[in-house]
């Protein structure tokens, strides 16, 4: 089999994150690259060799090069992934898959007017504790799942940002890039569509004045239900309840309490966005994550199935059915983030849509925008309407 040449859009931290895994799959090879950074395209063609461009569109015109995997902010990934796909490449686009429905619409259309793959990932959806808990409760054995709690309680709003990630009005605040995670966990995991969203946004901090926590109640067809709640604040740590382990697998200190806040004080908005670059993909601080001994995951998520309710851990799954009470442990990963590559290395060779394919993503970013216009208008509102107002080309533009 040959490998597939891949082109890389975008090579800040969302990709460095994925490298590794990207790195070691057989079945793909870094080809090409597109950043407007060039350190980060000099450290490319000194890793891999491959062809580095100044434009998006001289990458696209490479015929050797069958798909790209874009990894630029938020705001970009419609144009690109459109471009990307016009041109004949199958895509891997970062999550959120953009920060619109109308947005994902179009992608999921150029997608399928092209015949190529569009996959949305990575996120915590495809992290292992999920698919295994998505594959019990589907297996039944536990009976149906009845109701989902998530909450998760990190510091997100205070670690380095761009200036568009704290706007909310270019997608930025905690639900297109938080929200877009817990919701592709809740809805792998029940399996059904959602019906609605009843959800209460939170903006408290005038310096960073965006969405920076939210607690959702969402219904699904089939009579599931879940709860969601984030605080990206920096108080209160989630990870306390998951033995100490971060988002990312990696062992936490927790005596490094609010360090994220600390070290924000000390920098000016300019020296933020050159301080989050200096510790990317070809600045002298951007070394690649160290290998994870645990699972990645999204906090703290609580499965109700009829006869059991089912943790799940970093480790594994904690079971607490009617009699007993079990451990069922999860072998560690032996590489983070491999399952995106697969799922999308497997659906370019077979054809076959991918779970996260363009629909997947358009259908969570459809519930990121009733989330936050729930709030707005203080209502319980069906995500799916908010599609089919664009399909009909009426409403406002979530
Ligand atoms: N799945 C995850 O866990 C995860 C983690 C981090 C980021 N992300 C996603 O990755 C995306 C990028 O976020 P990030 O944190 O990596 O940002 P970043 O600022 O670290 O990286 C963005 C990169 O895109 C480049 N860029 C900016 N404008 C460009 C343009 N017009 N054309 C080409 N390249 C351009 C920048 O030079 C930089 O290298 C976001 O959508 C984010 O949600 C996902």
């Amino acid at each position: 089999m040959n490998a597939i040449n891949l082109g890389i859009i975008g090579l800040g931290r969302g990709f460095m994150l994925t490298l590794p895994a990207l790195n070691a799959h057989p079945g793909v090879r870094l080809a090409a690259a597109f950043d407007l950074r060039a350190d980060a395209l000099e450290r490319f063609a000194q890793d891999y060799g491959g062809t580095t461009h100044g434009t998006i569109e001289s990458l696209l015109a490479d015929p050797s090069i069958q798909a790209v995997y874009i990894a630029t902010p938020h705001e970009l990934h419609a144009e690109q992934t459109i471009a990307a796909l016009r041109a004949g490449k199958h895509v891997l686009v970062e999550k959120p898959m953009a920060t619109s429905v109308a947005d994902c619409g179009a992608m999921a259309s150029a997608a399928a007017a092209a015949g190529r793959v569009l996959m949305v990932g990575p996120s915590h959806g495809f992290d292992e504790p999920v698919r295994q808990a998505a594959a019990l409760v589907a297996s039944g054995r536990y009976g149906p799942v009845r109701l989902v709690t998530a909450f998760n309680f990190t510091d997100f709003l205070y670690r380095l940002r761009r200036p568009e990630e704290l706007d909310s009005g270019r997608g930025g605040g905690v639900v297109y890039s938080q929200a877009a995670h817990q919701i592709d966990v809740v809805r792998r995991i029940i399996g059904r569509p959602v019906a609605s969203i009843r959800a209460v946004t939170g903006n408290w901090d005038a310096d960073r004045p965006t969405e920076g926590a939210y607690a959702a109640f969402m219904t699904f067809q089939g009579g599931a239900a879940a709860t969601l709640t984030y605080s990206g604040y920096g108080h209160y740590d989630s990870d306390a309840l998951l033995g100490w382990v971060s988002e990312l697998g990696q062992v936490k200190d927790p005596a490094r309490y609010g360090d994220a806040r600390r070290a924000l004080a000390a920098l000016t908005v300019a020296d933020e966005t050159d301080a989050k670059l200096a510790r990317t993909y070809g600045a002298p601080g951007g070394a690649l994550p160290p290998s994870a001994p645990h699972h990645e995951h999204f906090g703290f998520v609580l499965v109700s199935c009829e006869r059991a309710d089912i943790k799940l851990l970093p480790t594994g799954l904690e079971i607490y059915a009617d009699d007993v009470r079990d451990l069922v442990p999860i072998a560690p990963p032996k590489l983070a983030r491999a399952a995106v590559i697969d799922d999308f290395a497997e659906a370019i060779l077979s054809g076959i849509n991918p779970v996260h394919d363009g629909q997947w993503g358009l259908d969570t970013v459809a519930c990121c925008a009733a989330l936050i216009e729930s709030s707005r208008r203080a209502t319980e509102l069906d995500p799916r309407s908010m599609i089919a107002d664009f399909a009909q080309g009426k409403g406002m533009r979530p």
